[in-house]
């Protein structure tokens, strides 16, 4: 299966995230040149670029941050600028939200707590959709990736925002296929289950983790080369046709 990546530009936000990294690696592995972004940890960015060829310009590490507009817009611009355009973008940045406690219902959170959470994810990713899909257009090829979450179709107790915020992502895909797919741009969003990142391993206790996994048909969650591999293909020359679809990595949770 010919991927079809060598040198083609990715743009992966929230690349110092434990999802982000290993997509990242997969795509430079690949040949891609490889744009990571960050939002507060510039030093594992430079070190993930360092790592992925930033001396050889293979890779560049920049700041990006969904509550930021101005560095959205200097994101996209950046890579733009040094390699030409953006031939894929996974858009994998989240700004989380903060965890309630059990004994709160939904409707006592605070419009100032959940707002952001709506505010500061869906609309800053169509945004940078919207920048990187005129050059994609313009050469007949693009490949767009919008990492959602099993929580969108499944839902989860205390995950209401979290939810909405990326069962937007799926709508915004099943439209814009339509628009982009005639000029060659395919857009896709892929929902992991839980994954085992370091964040998933150390902040998350030991019977959640249990519970999922007996929830999970194969008996194991996700591991993040499990998500990447299902990004770098849709992102890739092998992925012909499958556009607006939601591809869910969760073992058939
Ligand atoms: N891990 C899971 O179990 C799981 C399950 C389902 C879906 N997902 C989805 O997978 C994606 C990656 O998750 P992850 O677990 O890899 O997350 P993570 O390890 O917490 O990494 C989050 C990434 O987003 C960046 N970030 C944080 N706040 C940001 C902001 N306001 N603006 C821009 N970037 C920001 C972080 O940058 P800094 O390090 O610089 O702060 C980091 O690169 C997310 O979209 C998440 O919803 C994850």
């Amino acid at each position: 299966m010919q991927l079809g990546l060598a040198d083609r530009n990715v743009l992966v936000t929230g690349a110092t995230g434990g999802i982000g990294q290993v997509v990242a690696r997969v795509f430079a592995a690949e040949g891609a040149r490889v744009a990571v972004t960050y939002r507060n940890d510039a030093e594992a960015a430079e070190k993930l670029a360092a790592e992925l060829g930033a001396a050889d310009d293979r890779a560049l590490a920049v700041r990006y941050a969904l509550d930021e507009p101005a560095s959205v817009e200097a994101a996209v611009a950046t890579v733009t600028e040094r390699w030409g355009g953006v031939d894929v973008l996974v858009a994998n940045a989240i700004r989380w939200g903060v965890r309630r406690s059990p004994d709160t219902r939904f409707e006592q959170v605070d419009p100032d707590v959940w707002q952001p959470v709506i505010s500061d994810n869906l609309a800053p990713t169509i945004r940078t959709v919207q920048l990187v899909v005129p050059g994609m257009r313009e050469r007949g090829w693009g490949r767009v990736v919008l990492v959602s979450s099993h929580i969108a179709v499944d839902g989860g107790k205390g995950q209401e925002f979290y939810g909405a915020t990326k069962a937007g992502l799926h709508g915004f895909a099943r439209s814009l296929a339509w628009d982009a797919g005639p000029d060659g741009v395919l857009v896709n969003v892929v929902a992991p289950g839980l994954t085992l990142t370091r964040r998933a391993l150390t902040g998350l206790p030991e019977a959640v983790r249990e519970r999922e996994t007996k929830l999970t048909p194969t008996g194991r969650l996700s591991a993040p080369e499990d998500v990447a591999n299902t990004i770098v293909y849709l992102c890739s020359d092998a992925n012909g046709n499958v556009t607006g679809e939601t591809v869910s990595v969760a073992g058939g949770r």
